[in-house]
């Protein structure tokens, strides 16, 4: 069999040096644990811009569409502010989610316990925190059409429009209940159904998956907004959140707060199965490309190589190998090694991207 496929798009703003310490610990599979990962890299976001004219390349996008999985960095940065919208880097990642029909986004969040004071919740709130919000990622409003900016009479509109098919409800809903399955066994959905058909229409599809198929799991219904006060007010009743689009990208940034820093968490995004039965699946961190420390050796790069570990999990079937890669994590901050978005006493010193990424490296080495 050949070799496994990745495609790393780094992208822009501290993506590229996250990337980096993932890099490292690919090497490290192919050096200690005999798994040699064919890697080849390209541009997305700005970058890709700068050099194309787009943010996504067509060659780009057609090697995305071939590999196992892709591992993306960050896009974004003020430089590309003014750029048109259709140009601008965030339409490269939005277009290889599309294209590539990458569902079910998967964003975990879990708190370990080294970094439990770090969060705005007491500790008590958040220590053991692991819950998994799924949010559809292929349509909603992100996508549904008519969308633009058009003339009324003497002003302008802008309009977006929430769209589901009872498809497109129904496959995020099974991603859910399955990965429910393998956990706690819960699933809370998320919509407005009291002010949204598409809510209504989301709410009923997934009832009737969860009755046809998954009768075994323990379902409720929750409003979106409602959801967002019960994250904060006491996230371990929660185990999976399935919710759409928009919500999706609200609630998991509240729930990656939880956890005390955005520089934790990963994300992957799976669509559909491919001839050799992998999915299609894309691997990002939840944080964006952070311009502000770009170029400094300051970034986290834990939320990379912790989506790495999740291509691990549901691309390369290697659980255990994912599982070895978050413990590595967990015992580098148990040992106190800090990024400085992790430094809460006055006078202590972070270590670099690249002293973490050794870090973790080295726990590596210490688990065989
Ligand atoms: C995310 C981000 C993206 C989104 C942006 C960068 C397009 O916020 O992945 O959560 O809105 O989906
Ligand atoms: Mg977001």
């Amino acid at each position: 069999m050949s070799n496994p496929s990745l495609l790393i798009l780094a992208g822009d703003g501290i993506g590229p040096e996250v990337m980096a310490e993932v890099t490292k610990i690919i090497g490290w599979f192919g050096a200690r644990r005999g798994v040699t990962f064919d890697v080849s890299e390209d541009l997305v976001g700005g970058c890709a811009y700068d050099k194309h004219g787009t943010p996504l390349h067509d060659d780009t996008m057609a090697r995305a569409q071939e590999v196992d999985a892709v591992l993306l960095g960050a896009v974004g940065g003020p430089k590309y502010d003014s750029l048109d919208f259709s140009v601008k880097p965030e339409r490269g990642l939005l277009r290889l989610r599309k294209e590539m029909d990458l569902f079910a986004n998967l964003r975990p969040a879990q708190c370990f316990d080294a970094l439990a004071d770090f969060s705005s919740l007491k500790r008590e709130v958040v220590a053991g925190l692991d819950i998994m919000i799924v949010r559809e990622l292929t349509s909603g409003i992100y996508f549904g059409e008519p969308r633009g900016i058009f003339t009324e009479g003497n002003e302008r509109v802008g309009i977006n429009t929430q769209r589901y098919t009872e498809s497109e409800i129904d496959r995020v809903a099974r991603a859910a209940f399955e990965l429910a399955r393998k956990r706690g066994n819960k699933v809370c959905s998320m919509e407005k159904a009291n002010v949204m058909e598409s809510g209504i229409l989301w709410r009923e599809v997934v009832q009737r998956v969860h009755d046809t198929d998954y009768p075994d799991v323990e379902l409720s219904h929750m409003y979106a907004d409602a959801g967002a006060m019960q994250l904060c007010r006491w996230p371990k009743q929660f185990d999976v959140i399935v919710t759409d689009n928009l919500f999706g990208d609200l609630l998991s940034d509240a729930a990656a707060m939880l956890t005390g820093s955005l520089g934790m968490l990963p994300s992957a995004s799976l669509g559909a199965p491919m001839a050799n039965g992998r999915p299609k699946a894309l691997y990002e961190p939840v944080h964006g490309s952070a311009p502000d420390i770009a170029g400094q050796g300051k970034a986290n790069p834990i939320a990379c190589i912790l989506s790495f570990a999740m291509a691990l999990r549901y691309s390369f079937d290697m659980g255990e190998d994912a599982t070895r890669v978050e413990k590595a994590v967990e015992k580098v901050l148990a040992d106190g090694v800090r990024t400085a978005d992790l430094l809460g006493e006055e006078g202590a010193v972070p270590v670099s991207t690249a002293q973490m990424g050794d870090a973790v490296v080295a726990a590596l080495d210490a688990s065989l």
